[in-house]
This record gives C-alpha cells, sequence and structure tokens, in this order.
C-alpha cells in the first residue's frame, strides 16, 4: 500500500494533516481539476472498504455516481466551503451515507478539495440537544397553554359580566320601573292639599328614576354594544370617548367600513386597543394619538401610535405590569404577534397583525361563540 506522508518535494502528492489522519470520520483529498482522490484517511477507506490505493486510483465520479449532475456549490476563493449529503459507495456495492463539508484548499499551486465528513454526535451531545428541543417545545407548549387559558378567562369573564348585565337590567331594572309606576299611582291618592307628601314622593320618583339610569348606565358598561357594530365603528367610538376622557387628540382610520372578524378576533383586538389607549393616557405624555386598523389580503393588523416619550426596553419586563403581557398573550391567542417599537415620531407604535379566518374556521368560531355576547368593557382612562 503506498502511504504518502510528507509533502517535501512537488513530485509527491499532498497529503491529510495528522488531525484528518486520526479524525473518526471520513477524511478525503481532492485534485479540484478532476476530483481525483489524491489521499483519503483510515476511517475512509474503513467505510468505504477499500485500500487507500484503490481510493487513490478513483474519482469522485465512481466513488458518488448518484453524485448531482450540476456544479458542487463551492465558491471560488481558497476557503470556500459548502455541506454535501453524499452517497458513497462501498466496494461491497452498500451506500455509505455521509455529510461532507468541502473546502477549497491549495498546495504549492494546485487546487485541492478536502472532504471532511461531519464528526458523529456524541451520546452527550446529542442528548444535550434533544433536551433543548424538549425544553423549547415544553415552552411552546406552556406558552400555548397560557395563550389558551388566557382566551378562555377572557371567555368566561365577558360570560359573567353579560349575565350580569341582564339581571341587572332584566331584574333591577324591572322592580325600579314596577316601583316607579306604584308610586305614580300612591302619589295620585294623596290627599291634594298635603304639599309636603307630595314633595316627598316627587323626591323618591326622582331617586328611582336616577336609579333607572344607574342601572341602565351600568349595564351598559358591563355590555356595550359597540362591537356588534363591528370592530371598525367600535374603534372610531373608542378613539372618540379617548378624546373625551383623556384629553389627547385621537384619530382612527381604516381602509374598510367593515372588516369581518370572527367574535373573538374582534373581542381581542379591541381591548389590546383599549389597553394601549389607557398605556397611551397614563405613561406616554403624548399629544397625538392615531388608531389605524387596515385589512390586507389574508389579514388584519391593527396600529396605534403616540408621539409621547417611548418605551425603554426595560418597561416591557415592569415585574409588576401585566399589560403589555396581556396583550401579547390576547394576540397569541388570536394567533398574532404584537410588536412594539418606536414611532418615527417619537413615541411608541404597537402593531399586531392577525390572519383572517377561512369561511370554515370563521362557521366553527360562530358555533362555538353562538350564545355568547362579546363586548368591551370601557376603557379605564382615568387610572392614575
Ligand atoms: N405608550 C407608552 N408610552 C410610554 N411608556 C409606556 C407606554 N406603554 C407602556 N409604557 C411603559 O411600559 C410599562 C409597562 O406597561 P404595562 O401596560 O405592561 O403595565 P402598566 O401600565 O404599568 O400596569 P398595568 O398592569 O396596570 O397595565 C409601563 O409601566 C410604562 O412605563
Ligand atoms: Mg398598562
Amino acid at each position: 500500500m503506498k502511504t504518502i506522508t510528507t509533502m517535501s518535494d512537488t513530485l509527491e502528492l499532498p497529503h491529510l494533516a495528522p488531525a484528518l489522519q486520526a479524525a473518526n470520520n471520513d477524511a478525503y483529498l481532492f485534485d479540484a481539476a478532476n476530483w481525483q482522490v489524491l489521499d483519503a484517511n483510515p476511517a475512509a477507506c474503513k467505510h468505504l472498504q477499500y485500500s487507500l490505493a484503490a481510493l487513490q486510483a478513483m474519482t469522485l465520479l465512481q466513488l458518488a455516481p448518484q453524485w448531482p449532475d450540476g456544479p458542487v456549490p463551492l465558491g471560488d476563493g481558497i476557503g470556500a466551503h459548502a455541506i454535501v449529503q453524499a452517497q458513497l459507495q462501498r466496494r461491497d456495492s452498500g451506500v455509505h451515507a455521509v455529510r461532507l463539508r468541502l473546502t477549497r484548499a491549495a498546495h504549492q499551486g494546485r487546487a485541492l478539495i478536502l472532504a471532511q465528513g461531519e464528526e458523529p454526535r456524541t451520546p452527550q451531545a446529542s442528548a444535550a440537544v434533544t433536551e433543548g428541543r424538549l425544553e423549547q417545545r415544553e415552552l411552546r407548549q406552556s406558552r400555548a397553554r397560557l395563550a389558551e387559558l388566557t382566551a378562555q378567562i377572557d371567555k368566561v369573564r365577558q360570560q359573567e359580566r353579560t349575565r350580569l348585565a341582564r339581571e341587572l337590567h332584566d331584574d333591577l331594572g324591572g322592580n325600579l320601573t314596577a316601583i316607579k309606576m306604584a308610586l305614580a299611582m300612591l302619589a295620585r291618592r294623596l290627599p291634594a292639599g298635603d304639599a309636603a307628601l307630595q314633595d316627598q314622593a316627587a323626591y323618591v320618583d326622582d331617586l328611582v328614576d336616577r336609579s333607572i339610569d344607574a342601572v341602565h348606565r351600568i349595564s351598559l358598561d358591563l355590555r356595550p354594544s359597540m362591537l356588534e357594530l363591528g370592530l371598525v365603528a367600535a374603534l372610531d367610538w373608542q378613539a372618540k370617548q379617548f378624546v373625551r376622557q383623556a384629553g389627547i387628540e385621537c384619530v382612527f382610520s381604516s381602509n374598510r367600513k367593515e372588516i369581518d372578524l370572527n367574535p373573538d378576533q374582534a373581542t381581542g383586538l379591541f381591548r389590546i386597543a383599549q389597553e394601549a389607549l389607557t398605556n397611551i393616557a397614563r405613561h406616554a405624555h403624548a399629544s397625538k394619538v392615531a388608531v389605524r386598523l387596515d385589512q390586507q389580503r389574508q389579514h388584519v393588523r391593527l396600529c396605534i401610535s403616540d408621539n409621547g416619550v417611548g418605551m425603554r426596553p426595560l418597561d416591557r419586563a415592569k415585574p409588576q405590569s401585566f399589560g403589555i403581557r396581556s396583550m401579547s398573550e390576547r394576540a397569541s391567542a388570536l394567533g398574532g404577534a404584537l410588536q412594539l417599537a418606536n414611532a418615527p415620531a417619537g413615541g411608541t407604535l404597537l402593531t399586531i397583525k392577525i390572519r383572517l379566518s377561512t369561511p370554515r374556521e370563521a362557521i366553527i368560531a360562530a358555533a362555538a361563540s353562538a350564545g355568547t355576547q362579546h363586548g368591551p368593557r370601557q376603557p379605564d382612562v382615568s387610572k392614575p
């Protein structure tokens, strides 16, 4: 067997470095001009079942008849490299599959290509990778569970508010109306000359009127009907409310008059907008706010920007702050993502993009939420 150990003169072939000779995985040295094997390490000889001399009489094409016809994806310069998946033919006609890292090299003016099989992973390395993957999968799963839980809590809370609103309105409101009617009947029977009693009756009647108003207002608060007009109308209304309550200019715009969202999507986006506006009123010191809702081909995008002081990276991770976390969880429950960035005019730009449901998904979502009214709560822009 011809063993090439030196490169001392030009007649001798270049050979693999000692570390590559000792490697557990294949290593080959090819002539870049014709892909002739110039050297191969013992591992390569063992895997292919050829002697070194036999390999040196072969070219890559003979070793790998399945080699792709196209050019090897290797750059021109020395050091250029690429990874290829090779199916090398063993002497017994079996296949030795190996991922080869090809690197351009040169020796004494001769262009070479070094091919190194990727080191097999040690059991520990494989275990570490597997563990890392498992952790990532667990993290993804628990995020998804958290998002589902948030959506579920939202739904239950909404159902509870709707029930309360209905009871307040129908039960208490109904009783108050009955009291008003009974009071009117009693007042008619009061002695005409008793001014003090008449005044007392008028006072109680006024009290009942105010209570009926309060019940009406509270039940509307619990179940505002704005979302029933659609998200575009609800956000428009919300922006106007914000101007009144926070005294900050707020413009709403949309490229559609209506956007066909399922109730969960509409409620989720509305809540996100409410929290974003609450944050602006509380933290931004802004004088202008823009809320924009756009329907794109398959997506809906909500952008809320302000020209205030802007957020610092650490603000997002405040331990006692839940607004941004809950916006993020809502966004992922809707299959979207929340992005916070610096607005071009200074201040903060919040963007959320969600995919529109397909008609089939829309039918399933509508069926799932049948009987559940989805309504937004009022923004708490008055929080200190
Ligand atoms: N539009 C904004 N402009 C400037 N800073 C903001 C803006 N929105 C949020 N922040 C900063 O980010 C922090 C986190 O906001 P987040 O909504 O999570 O919590 P919070 O508003 O402090 O409390 P809460 O849990 O009641 O929402 C805020 O405390 C504030 O410092
Ligand atoms: Mg907040």
